[in-house]
């Protein structure tokens, strides 16, 4: 299969099962669905165009560890969902405030702030749903879709994504530091780049060693990518982006280019993909859809 095939194969599996497990409501109110406003709110988000990179690390890795791909694509669909609600918390007017999200008005400029809100938690919720019954359903790997969900709790959580975005937003305006960004960029960004790649592993049943490989390529890729995320906020374009540009230096983000400069920003950036690469080659050639997806992800203009 070629790499591009291979790739459109992942995006088809996650947004079937996301469909699957989300379908559209009917029902104004009725015990034991949706209500349909809640549900179009959270379909709204969900299914506006993403990237799907975290789906597609989760479902790529467990191929590449001889998994059961089957197994992956719940826990796929529900770390889209998490993603998602992340973003529509991420751009309510109490944090980043912004109006344009994968091309279309944001959440809360649609179905106003409070059900931008319910959608969001309704998305964070329904994926630990959808993990906890799905682990209940394979009792012959009970084990390890309990420890994925748990490391996609704990990289999602208040130790990891959250921590990372209540930096983010305490260190507007402050005078940028070193240290401090590089805990920023780890949580709020590299902690849900790395759970895919550790949910699989635990999906798989891989040894040790082989986390400790993703957890390093994960941290890099995971810098590397909000770096990528910064400078296109400054250099990229906005209607590939689906998001409006300067809106960092509006609200006095703390970030790379701010800090180092964009030249400095670049050669990090660059280090970073290098370092990504260097890991996979412990993966030899079982990681050459990785591998391929990395130089993507690298080149990205949205
Ligand atoms: C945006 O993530 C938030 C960051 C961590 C930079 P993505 O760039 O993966 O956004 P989507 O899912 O494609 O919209
Ligand atoms: C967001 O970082 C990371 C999240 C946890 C959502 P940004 O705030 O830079 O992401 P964008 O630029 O709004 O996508
Ligand atoms: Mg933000
Ligand atoms: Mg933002
Ligand atoms: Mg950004």
């Amino acid at each position: 299969m070629t790499y591009r095939d291979q790739y459109v194969s992942y995006v088809n599996m996650v947004e079937e099962r996301m469909e699957a497990l989300l379908p559209k409501s009917e029902n104004a109110y009725a015990d034991g669905s949706i209500p349909a406003r809640l549900c179009d709110s959270m379909r709204y988000s969900l299914f506006a165009g993403g990237k799907r990179v975290r789906p597609v690390l989760l479902l790529s890795t467990c191929d590449m560890l001889g998994g059961d791909i089957e197994q992956a694509k719940t826990p796929a669909a529900a770390l889209e969902m998490i993603h998602t609600y992340s973003l529509i918390h991420d751009d309510l007017p109490g944090m980043d405030d912004d109006d344009y999200r994968r091309g279309r008005l944001t959440n809360h400029k649609v179905y106003g702030v409070g059900h931008a809100i319910l959608a969001g938690d309704g998305l964070l919720n329904y994926a630990y749903e959808c993990l906890l019954q799905h682990a209940l359903s394979h009792p012959e790997n009970l084990e390890g879709h309990v420890k994925a969900a748990a490391v996609i709790a704990q990289r999602a959580g208040v130790t990891g994504m959250i921590a990372g975005q209540s930096l983010d937003l305490l260190s507007e305006h402050m005078p940028a530091e070193a240290e401090r960004l590089q805990y920023i960029h780890t949580h709020k960004t590299a902690d849900l780049l790395t759970a895919p790649l550790l949910a699989a592993a635990w999906i798989a049943g891989a040894e040790e060693k082989t986390r400790v490989a993703l957890t390093r390529f994960g941290a890099a890729v995971g810098i590397a990518f909000q770096i990528d995320d910064d400078l296109l906020d400054l250099e990229g374009d906005a209607k590939a982006l689906g998001k409006l540009t300067g809106m960092d230096a509006q609200r006095g983000k703390m970030t790379w280019p701010s800090l180092f400069g964009v030249k400095e920003a670049r050669n990090r950036s660059r280090e970073l993909w290098e370092e990504a690469e260097r890991v996979l080659a412990c993966f030899g050639d079982r990681a050459w859809f990785l591998r391929e997806f990395v130089q993507q992800l690298r080149n990205r203009t949205k």
